[in-house]
C-alpha cells in the first residue's frame, strides 16, 4: 500500500469480523514495527499478542471491573478547552454513526464496554516496558511504535484501534499474562478485519487546520 493513502487512510476500527488473525501476520506487522524510531536505538517496547481464550477472560475481567466500579489502574488525561473540544467532538461522531442519543444511557455503557472488551476483535497487543525503564523516558517510543502498527496492519488487510480502555483495569492482564510484576503497560491495540458494515467504522475524525499548530521560521526572509 502506497505511504500517503495508508496514512489518509488508517482510521481506528471498532467493529470487526469474526475472523480469526494468522499468528504469522501478527509477526509481520509487528515486524515492520519494530523499524519504528527510538532515542539511542532503544527500542524499549514490548509486546504481549493475545488471542483465543485468553483474550476472552482478560475481556471478561475488564467488564468485570466496569460493572464493580473498581478503581482503574490508568485513567485518561483531563483535557479543557480546545482539546476537549476535539475529544468531544469525535465522540459525538461515533454516536452519531452508533445512533445512540446523548441521553440513552443504556446504549451509552454498551457502547463504553465495547472498547474495555477489545471491540471484540480477534486479536489484540499490548504493549508495555520493562519496569527498570523510565517510564516519562520511554513513553514516546511507545507511541512511535504503536503509530507503525496500525500503519503496518493495513498492509494485511486488517483493522486497529489503539485504546487506553484496554489498559485502564489491569487485573486481568496481570492475572492471564504471566509477567513480570514491574511491567507497565502503555496501551493496547485492538486488530482484526474491519467489519465494512458496522457504522462507527465510517467515521472519519477530524484534525486541525495545519495553521493553527504550525509556526513558520525564516521562510519568509
Ligand atoms: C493513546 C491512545 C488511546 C486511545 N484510547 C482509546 C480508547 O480507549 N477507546 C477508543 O475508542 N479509542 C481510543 N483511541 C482512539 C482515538 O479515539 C482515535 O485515535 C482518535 O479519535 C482519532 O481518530 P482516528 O484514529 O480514527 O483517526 C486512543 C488513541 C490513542 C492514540
Amino acid at each position: 500500500m502506497e505511504l500517503t493513502q495508508a496514512i489518509m487512510e488508517r482510521k481506528s476500527i471498532r467493529g470487526y469480523l469474526d475472523k480469526p488473525v494468522e499468528k504469522e501476520t501478527l509477526e509481520k506487522v509487528l515486524k515492520l514495527s519494530q523499524r519504528a524510531v527510538s532515542a539511542l536505538n532503544t527500542q524499549p517496547w514490548k509486546f504481549a499478542v493475545v488471542t483465543g481464550d485468553v483474550l476472552k477472560k482478560i475481556a471478561a475481567e475488564n467488564i468485570a471491573c466496569v460493572e464493580q466500579e473498581a478503581e482503574p489502574d490508568y485513567l485518561d488525561p483531563e483535557t479543557k478547552g480546545v482539546y476537549r473540544e476535539r475529544r468531544v467532538g469525535v465522540a459525538i461522531q461515533l454516536f452519531k454513526a452508533m445512533d445512540i442519543a446523548r441521553e440513552d444511557r443504556p446504549k451509552r455503557n454498551w457502547w463504553g464496554q465495547r472498547g474495555f472488551r477489545f471491540f471484540d476483535a480477534p486479536a489484540a497487543i499490548l504493549i508495555y516496558m520493562d519496569g527498570e525503564l523510565d517510564e516519562t523516558k520511554n513513553r514516546f517510543e511507545m507511541g512511535t511504535v504503536t503509530q507503525l502498527i496500525t500503519l503496518a496492519a493495513m498492509e494485511y488487510g486488517l483493522g486497529t484501534c489503539v485504546e487506553n480502555q484496554a489498559i485502564m483495569y489491569q487485573k486481568g492482564l496481570r492475572e492471564y499474562l504471566d509477567l513480570p510484576e514491574t511491567a507497565r503497560f502503555a496501551a493496547g491495540v485492538a486488530i482484526g478485519y474491519p467489519d465494512p458494515d458496522f457504522p462507527a467504522n465510517s467515521v472519519v475524525s477530524e484534525r486541525a487546520d495545519l495553521a493553527d499548530v504550525t509556526t513558520w521560521y525564516g521562510f519568509d526572509e
